[in-house]
């Protein structure tokens, strides 16, 4: 059994973070979201892993490397466009071999692993396996119609009037049919070979595929909202630990991670939350379900339910909360007059000022 991961994709959703960097590389509690499904994967004992890139390949072979770290034998599948999901599949045909595989969404989240999904495929003997679970708003996600007895009727890709609230989650299983299916299909109304129209094919011509349900959570991060609850789930089950300096002055109450070099002076830090390597925090209040990355600072100011990338800083400002704040950025107080905002934002940022 291989692996095939796609880190590649637009990351449209995620903007400005994806103009510069790979979304598959946003931490959860300080570890990028790519690094679970690659520890997953190793944990399902899998260890030869495809991973697909698009333009921030480069950043991608940086994180990850050989795979060796992971216990894992990485090799590398570039993308020349984000031609969609089925495309990955025909392009790593001479990776895939005649090997089944699984193929793991590199921005997706799955709580619980999928060893047992592998198991399971494994045992049933189909040329696909797809993960379904309930959804609020089906219209975003590859949305499955099932019948009487569970059998799989109809997929759609994100249909504009969905007939079931199922959404296929980003983790499939599939036997060497499923090359068959993506040479057979034509890109779908946007321009993408999809991987929804692969699967419907294999159904149509009598190839087995199975169904069920996730029992443990899961998330598509690619979201604002979707990642910051994806970052209050993995703190809520991180193990305290300080490792850098609290003075005396400060108060730390719940699950709180303070990582080497860190320093905390005359502050209030209320788990769980995560304070990365080398950044400081001085006078400042930091709430529940945060993470701050390395090297940041946060002074004279309050945060809470958010994410702030490496390097940024924080200073003079209450109360941030939803946020996630990029790379080497700074949030600072105005001074003086006259009692303006003062802005400096990339493209497609997103600002929320309360006036
Ligand atoms: P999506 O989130 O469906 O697509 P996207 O990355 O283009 O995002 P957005 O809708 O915000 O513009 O992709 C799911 C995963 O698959 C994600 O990790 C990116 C990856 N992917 C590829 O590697 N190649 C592709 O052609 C596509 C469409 C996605």
């Amino acid at each position: 059994m291989k692996a095939l991961v796609l880190a590649g994709g637009r990351g449209t959703r995620l903007r400005p973070l994806t103009h510069t960097s790979a979304k598959q590389l946003v931490p959860v509690a300080n570890k990028p979201v790519l690094y679970y499904g690659l520890e997953a994967i190793r944990d399902a004992g899998i260890t030869s892993v495809g991973i697909v890139t698009g333009d921030t390949g480069h950043e991608v072979r940086q994180a990850v490397g050989d795979g060796s770290r992971f216990g894992l034998e990485v090799s590398y599948i570039p993308q020349e466009a984000p031609l969609g999901l089925a495309h990955c599949v025909l392009i790593a045909r001479d990776f895939l071999g005649d090997d089944p595989f699984v193929m793991y969404l590199g921005d997706n989240f799955l709580i619980g692993g999928i060893a047992g999904l592998v198991g399971s495929f494994e045992e049933g003997g189909f040329d696909a396996q797809i993960l379904l679970t309930k959804v609020a708003e089906p219209q975003f996600y590859g949305v499955a119609e099932l019948g009487p007895g569970g059998e799989i009727l109809r997929l759609e890709e994100k249909p504009e009037a969905p007939n079931s609230d199922l959404a296929i989650v980003g983790v499939y299983t599939f036997s060497p049919a499923v090359h068959e299916a993506v040479r057979a299909i034509r890109p779908s109304g946007r321009g993408e070979l999809e991987i929804t129209d692969a699967i419907q094919w294999l159904i149509e011509n009598g190839f087995r595929v199975h169904s069920h349900m996730v029992d443990g959570y899961w998330k598509d991060t690619g979201r604002l909202r979707d990642i910051l609850e994806c970052n209050r789930i993995v703190l809520e089950g991180i193990t305290p630990g300080v490792a850098g300096q609290v003075d005396r002055m400060s108060e730390v109450t719940g699950r709180v991670v303070v990582e080497r070099g860190a320093v905390v002076e005359n502050s209030v830090l209320r788990g769980p939350i995560v304070v990365g390597a080398d950044a400081k925090i001085i006078s400042s209040y930091i709430g529940p379900f945060t993470s701050i990355g390395r090297g940041c600072l946060v002074q004279d100011a309050e945060i809470e339910y958010s994410i702030v990338l490496d390097g940024s800083s924080v200073d003079g400002v209450s109360r941030i909360a939803h946020s996630l704040i990029g790379r080497n950025a700074e949030v600072s107080r105005a001074s003086g007059v006259p009692n303006t905002h003062e802005l400096m934002i990339g493209d497609h940022s997103r600002i929320q000022v309360r006036a």
